[in-house]
């Protein structure tokens, strides 16, 4: 059992498929570094893959699965941190409801990150009611758990600001906690949950290798965790700067450097292609993109070589065993946070408060 005296951390995704580097560099590496620093809590979003994906159960119970496993490749530790199935932790769905009613719907459909989605998926208006209500069931996410930290992509800091403020809110109306409270007080004044925090990671948002959209799985631009040493060289030696000869003077903000401060480890190195690049000194792109392509599968390749060990119906068994435990730790946590919350809101009726 972890300790459980330090600061929590609750976090997620939704599993639509594999782990990219773009989820490394924007969260992953953050979260794996700080399982001993806070009590941490890596949620499995799945009934948010409903939202979108309704009719494909199977689907969906696959890229569970699958999400843990590239996790655990990762560095995630079921030793020291605990894994959260969000279908199994009925708080969550509890709280979704309370908090539901403390947010005005514009200020749901307001949500910038909620309208980019709508967007980029092109669901125009014909998207499920359960899509925009997500985004406050995310809110019950972080707040089932009482997190202080939620360590997230750049693309996520809306949902945490979201979240912030209703956790303010129902301290403001049923805590009796003043609204002039500083936010790293809210507990101490009463409040059943911490005004959390987002962390975004070192780099929040990893061009794909289009060069052009934020890498991600939907847009076929990512490299992902599982991808082979071959994979990885093909996919960087597609990333297009528009340079023609080793002598033109290069631009440093471009993709391919992007990639090269974001792997590349020893920063005299970083600095060296910089300064040659920008200056046009004989450096040529293919010999920066076998470089970065090294750096990326130095990387991924003990990630890779983990993942193969869940592999096939046995990986399956061990991490459904996995979470079967997992369930039953979380819900101690979260089934404590909604009795609190019933209590503030006098709805500690047939149960203890
Ligand atoms: N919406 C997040 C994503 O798509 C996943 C998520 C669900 C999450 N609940 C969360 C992230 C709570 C942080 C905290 O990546």
């Amino acid at each position: 059992m972890p300790r459980t005296d330090r600061p929590r951390i609750l976090t997620g995704d939704q599993p639509t498929g594999r782990l990219h580097i773009g989820h490394w560099v924007g969260t992953l590496e953050n979260r794996v570094r700080l399982q001993d620093e806070y009590d941490c809590y890596f949620l499995i979003a799945n009934m948010h893959a409903f939202t979108t994906r309704a009719a494909e159960p199977e689907a969906i119970r696959r890229d569970t699965l699958d999400l843990v496993k590239d996790w655990l490749a990762a560095g995630i530790d079921p030793e020291r941190s605990t894994l959260v199935l969000q279908t199994e932790i009925p708080a969550i769905a509890e709280l979704t409801w309370f908090l539901a009613m403390l947010l005005p719907v514009n200020r749901v459909l307001r949500n910038p990150t909620l309208r980019a989605e709508l967007e980029a998926k092109g669901l125009g208006d014909s998207y499920s009611f359960g899509f925009p209500l997500y985004t406050v069931g995310q809110c019950a996410d972080i707040l089932a758990f009482r997190a202080e930290l939620v360590p997230v992509g750049a693309d996520q800091v809306a949902h945490v600001e979201m979240c912030r403020e209703v956790a303010r809110r129902f301290a403001h109306v049923y805590c009796g906690v003043a609204p002039t409270t500083p936010d790293a007080d809210y507990e101490r004044a009463g409040g059943v949950f911490p005004v959390p925090e987002a962390m975004v990671g070192r780099v929040g948002r990893l061009v794909g290798i289009d060069g052009v959209r934020k890498m991600s799985k939907t847009m076929d631009n990512a490299i992902y965790l599982s991808d082979t040493t071959a994979q990885i060289r093909a996919k960087v030696a597609r990333l297009h700067t528009g340079r023609q000869a080793t002598t033109d003077p290069g631009d440093i903000a471009n993709p391919l450097f992007q990639y090269v401060r974001a792997f590349l480890t020893d920063p005299d190195r970083i600095r060296t292609l910089e300064d040659r690049y920008a200056r046009g000194d004989a450096i040529g792109d293919g010999s920066i993109k076998a470089e970065v392509a090294a750096a990326i599968d130095a990387l991924v390749a003990p990630i890779r070589e983990r993942r193969a060990a869940y592999d096939g119906a046995r990986g399956d068994a061990a991490i459904l065993e996995l979470l079967r435990a997992h369930t039953a730790r979380a819900n101690q946590v979260a089934n404590r946070t909604a009795e609190l919350a019933r209590a503030a809101m006098k709805l500690d009726f047939a149960r203890p408060g």
